[in-house]
C-alpha cells in the first residue's frame, strides 16, 4: 500500500478534483459536496490537531489551529507542504504516532479509517485515543447496493494495477465502530463523524 500511495501521490488530486482519470466519472454533487466538506472542516473549533495520514494536505488546509500532518508517504507529504503551508508536516506510521500521551486535542482523519482492516482499525484507534481526547473521522456512504467491504481494483495513470481494500459505513456504523459519537455529516458520497 505504501507504494501505491506514493506512485499516486501527484495525480491524487484528481480524484478530489474530477481531473484526468476522473474527469469522465458520473458523480452527481460531489463537487458540491466536496464544498460543503470544506466547510464542515473550517468550522471545527481551532484546537491542536493531528491529521493523520494527510495526504496531499487537500483537506489539512482547512483544519484550524495548530496543526500537524503526518503520512508515511514523502511524495504525499511534498505536495502537501506546498498546499497547506500553515501546516507542519511529519513523515510517520499511523499506527504507531511518534507523539506523546495527550499531545493533541483532536485527531483528524480522512479517507484512511475506511482503508484498514478490522484488526488495524483497532490499532489505530487506540493510538488515536492515546494522543488526543477527540477523533474526527472522514469516510465513504455506501453507495445502492454497495458491498460494506470490498477489495477494489485501482489503475494509476502510468497504468499499474493495485488492489485496495475499502469498508464503508454509513453515519450510524460508523459511530458504533468509533464506540458512539455524533455524525456531523452524511451525504450521497461522504460521512463524518466527531468521537
Ligand atoms: C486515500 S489517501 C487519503 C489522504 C487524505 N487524508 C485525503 O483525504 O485526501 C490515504 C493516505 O494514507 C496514507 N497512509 C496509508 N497507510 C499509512 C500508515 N500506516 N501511516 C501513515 N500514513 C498512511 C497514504 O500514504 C495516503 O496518503
Amino acid at each position: 500500500m505504501k507504494t501505491y500511495y506514493d506512485r499516486r501521490a501527484f495525480e491524487y488530486d484528481d480524484w478530489w478534483l474530477g481531473r484526468g482519470s476522473f474527469a469522465e466519472r458520473d458523480r452527481a454533487g460531489w463537487d458540491e459536496e466536496v464544498d460543503v466538506l470544506a466547510e464542515l472542516i473550517g468550522s471545527l473549533p481551532p484546537a491542536r490537531t493531528l491529521d493523520v495520514a494527510c495526504g496531499t494536505g487537500f483537506l489539512t488546509r482547512h483544519l484550524r489551529g495548530d496543526v500537524v500532518g503526518l503520512d508515511q508517504s514523502e511524495r504525499m507529504l511534498s505536495v502537501a507542504r506546498e498546499q497547506a503551508p500553515a501546516a507542519r508536516f511529519v513523515h510517520g506510521d499511523a499506527l504507531e504516532l511518534p507523539f506523546g500521551d495527550g499531545e493533541f486535542d483532536r485527531v483528524f482523519t480522512s479517507y484512511f479509517y475506511c482503508h484498514l482492516e478490522a484488526d488495524e482499525r483497532g490499532r489505530f484507534l487506540a493510538e488515536a485515543r492515546r494522543v488526543a481526547r477527540e477523533l474526527v473521522v472522514v469516510a465513504s456512504i455506501p453507495g445502492d447496493d454497495d458491498p460494506l467491504e470490498r477489495y477494489e481494483e485501482r489503475v494509476l495513470d502510468d497504468g499499474s494495477r493495485w488492489t485496495v481494500y475499502k469498508r464503508v459505513f454509513t453515519g450510524d456504523q460508523l459511530a458504533a465502530e468509533l464506540g458512539g459519537g455524533e455524525v456531523l455529516h452524511e451525504g450521497r458520497w461522504f460521512v463524518v463523524v466527531r468521537a
